[in-house]
């Protein structure tokens, strides 16, 4: 048998491994699970362009006049109005840079907006909404005086179903995902914001997190292959297009804090993908000093942790080098100057509002914005009978459910850092509307349109009659006349706890009792990702569902601007809904271990969500890049070109050429486009969201690489174009540790989701 040292354990695919090894499964192989050392850590210069250039000259000239005691400084957090405060070195003019969640919303201050979660983005499928989403959010980050927003995520992918914070991040598919990060981050930093893409790496679970009482945290296993073409991917797009910050993750990565990981920090992002800015722990994420240092994290929150003094002395002592330590620092001050912060920025305007003050107002005209993304993340997955859109004629309606309705009051939860408070419109299921989800990512509303606000007004326009009962399980009695039943339902997840169930018994109790006394029932579910649905979802009385997901402080007129078709629907599933619970198999639950050294073991590979149904041919209820609308679309003319007029390429990138901030500069190559037309053959106008998959040889079934929102008036048709990149097309070779393109056929598909495709093609790679 051959031996392999382990530091090559995590560039071999687990069955390269298990079968080089004799073994015939992974928990066999005893380095399953280990991370290999990459050292020294990388010293960044400013490479990818001339801003980081720039950024980096002015960065190494004034860490150069820094004292060691000034550098550790600013490497540190210390206690102030943010969630986040670095050091100052006020001789300098450096100041203390203010860290703030969340990354949907200013956390804990008033006159901040909510907008809705990244995952009700990531169902718009809209690039460019995704983009305005960012760069809004940015505004109001900048002008509240902060300087690194904690966001945009996506990490939690979403591997298993019942994950707490799914919803904070964007998609269970890295190339929706990868989209969001990269069209988040240059809208953040488009505002002058540094945005910190977090949490690297595999943070799927919140089930020990973090180490406590039971022993350490969970290790998350997983293989290289998977870690790059799956988990690493759409951090690739945010590193792409700039971002200043990455932001390490709590739970370990193959048995080492992800925060003193060497191979996660020195290797894949400093290394490989050229990472030019700084990595910043999660709050307390830090367990070990000189380890973190050398394994590549820059600054440490909310404290100075294992740093502070002990740094300087590790430094003296040489247990850190020089060379690190200014590395620290320049890549600290570095996106400082990337962004252009040096040049004047607003003076911190975060508080805590438990003392009087004169709140800074930045919510600007975001409402608009936050109504119109709200309506564009509602996903219509049900419509029967013509039940929507309402017409002239739809003038009485009777409202059920708790979700309707503001909850009694707002919960005021003093935060656990800096100044603010956590400010939740409900808080758990059956407590009133759900528009953000709990914790550190949860927004902070100025308000909240309510549904059944929302729905008044429009009935009052309308001169028509309302009912409602907002708190029985069994309303009674049905009103006759009702020209529809409206319900609604939520499904609440958070911060530090993962679902305890994807459906809840009152909730679907109340559908079926309204269900069974009228026989026009529509259902609204707003939830923090996946519900199940199907004990009531074939009930003929429900004419339709609508997942409205997190949509923020306008949630009621987005919802009625659905409802009564001002805005046809065009929102699309981010993930895959399953008939049964059981049916995500070991995906649906946490690994729950009370071993000292839990072990979370990603066997299934880069077989989540879609990819993991396609495989084992489960019938979903409603399948990833689902959705439907108020009209029909043709789909014709599929053709895919190869870019520079032939289709023999190298496989491997040029090692010739050096690697830019988001990986080798080639990978971005556009080598194939595909293109289709849509034509809207129905009545009204609306929108198609075309989704391009490929198969890939030797990889999953079928994968998205490819999707553009097309609006189209009644009869009208439009081409629609799918650049291919090379990272499109291309494997993680683990021998090689570079990305490859196959010689091979590659399937080509366009369609309506994962599984209605309407188009078929193919390429071969020569
Ligand atoms: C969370 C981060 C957050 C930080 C600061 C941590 O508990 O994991 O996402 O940015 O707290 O609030």
């Amino acid at each position: 048998m051959k031996v392999l040292s382990p530091f090559f354990s995590v560039a071999l695919t687990q069955s390269t491994l298990c079968a080089a090894q004799g073994y015939t499964n992974e928990s066999e192989v005893p380095y399953y699970g280990l991370s290999p050392p990459v050292y020294p850590s990388p010293v960044g210069n400013g490479t990818t362009s001339n801003a980081w250039k720039n950024a980096y000259q002015h960065a190494k000239a004034i860490v150069s006049k820094l004292t060691l005691e000034e550098k550790v400084n600013v490497t540190g957090g210390f206690d102030g109005a943010c969630v986040g405060n670095s050091g100052a070195v006020p001789r300098l003019s450096i100041p203390s840079l203010c860290f703030q969640d969340a990354p949907d919303g200013v956390r804990g201050q008033e006159f901040v907006s909510a907008f809705p979660a990244s995952i009700h983005v990531a169902a718009t499928w809209d690039r460019s909404l995704m983009y305005q989403y960012g760069n809004a959010l940015g505004e109001e980050y900048h002008d509240k005086g902060i300087h690194v927003a904690l966001g945009p995520v996506a990490g939690p992918l979403g591997r298993i179903a019942r994950g707490g914070r799914n919803w904070e991040g964007l998609s269970a598919d890295p190339y929706l995902a990868g989209a969001g990060m990269g069209a988040i981050t240059r809208g953040i930093q488009d505002a002058g914001v540094i945005a910190s893409a977090k949490h690297w790496l595999l943070n799927e679970e919140e089930w020990r997190r973090n180490p406590g009482n039971l022993g350490e945290s969970e290790s998350s296993n997983a293989d290289d292959r998977t870690i790059h073409e799956l988990y690493a991917f759409p951090f690739m797009d945010s590193l792409r297009d700039g971002v200043g910050s990455v932001l390490c993750s709590y739970q370990r990565v193959n048995n080492s804090y992800a925060c003193q990981n060497s191979k996660l920090l020195n290797g894949i992002l400093k290394t490989e993908l050229g990472f030019e800015g700084f990595v910043v722990s999660d709050w307390e994420g830090q367990h070990a000093g000189v380890a973190s240092a050398n394994a590549g994290l820059d600054i440490v929150m909310p404290d100075q942790g294992f740093w502070g003094n002990k740094l300087t002395e590790a430094v003296n002592n040489g247990s850190v080098s020089t060379d690190r330590i200014n590395d620290m620092a320049t890549r600290i001050l570095s996106s400082w100057y990337y962004l252009d912060q040096n040049k004047g920025y607003p003076s911190n305007g975060v508080y805590a509002n438990d003392k009087k003050h004169d709140p800074v107002d930045v919510q600007g005209d975001h409402a608009s914005l936050i109504r119109e993304i709200g309506a564009a993340g509602i996903v219509l997955v049900k419509n029967t009978n013509n039940a929507l859109p309402f017409t002239n004629s739809t003038r009485f309606l009777s409202v059920y459910g708790y979700d309707a309705t503001l909850p009694p009051s707002p919960w005021n939860n003093p935060s656990r850092y800096g100044g603010g408070y956590e400010v939740n419109f409900g808080w758990n299921t059956f407590n009133g509307t759900l528009v953000t989800g709990g914790g550190s990512g949860g927004s902070t509303p100025p308000y909240v349109v309510s549904p059944i606000q929302a729905i008044q007004e429009r009935i009052s326009r309308d001169r028509g009659t309302l009912r409602w009962d907002f708190w029985s399980e069994n309303p009674t009695p049905a009103y006759v006349n009702s020209d529809a039943c409206l319900v609604f339902i939520n499904a609440y997840a958070s911060e530090s706890f993962d679902r305890e169930t994807l459906q809840d018994e009152f909730s679907d109790n109340l559908v079926k009792n309204v269900a069974s006394n009228c026989t026009n029932t529509i259902v609204v579910i707003h939830s923090a990702g996946i519900r199940t649905v199907d004990t009531w979802i074939n009930n003929p009385n429900i004419t339709a569902v609508l997942f409205a997901g997190l949509p923020g402080q306008e949630s009621g007129h987005s919802l009625t601007d659905v409802l009564y078709g001002e805005i046809a629907p065009s929102g699309r599933l981010p993930y895959t809904i399953a008939k049964n619970e059981s049916d995500y198999g070991r995906l649906l639950n946490s690994t729950i271990s009370f071993d000292a050294f839990p072990q979370v073991n990603f066997t299934e590979g880069l077989y989540i969500d879609y990819r993991y149904f396609d495989k084992e041919e489960i019938e979903p209820r409603f399948e990833f890049g689902f959705g439907l609308t108020y009209s029909t679309f043709g789909y014709a003319g599929l053709r895919v070109t190869a870019n520079n007029g032939s289709s023999s390429t190298a496989e491997l990138p040029d090692p010739d050429i050096a690697i830019v901030q988001g990986g080798h500069p080639q990978l971005w190559d556009e080598l194939y486009t595909v293109t289709a037309s849509i034509t809207n053959t129905g009545n009204v106008t609306a929108s198609e969201i075309p989704q391009l998959y490929v198969s890939i040889p030797n990889a999953p079934v079928r994968q998205l690489r490819g999707f553009e929102k097309v609006p189209l008036k009644a009869g009208q048709t439009k081409s629609v174009r799918f650049p291919l990149t090379r990272r499109d097309l291309s494997i993680w070779d683990v021998e090689v540790q570079q990305w490859r393109l196959q010689r091979a056929e590659y399937g080509i598909f366009v369609g309506a989701s994962s599984r209605d495709l309407r188009l078929k093609g193919s390429v071969r790679i020569q």
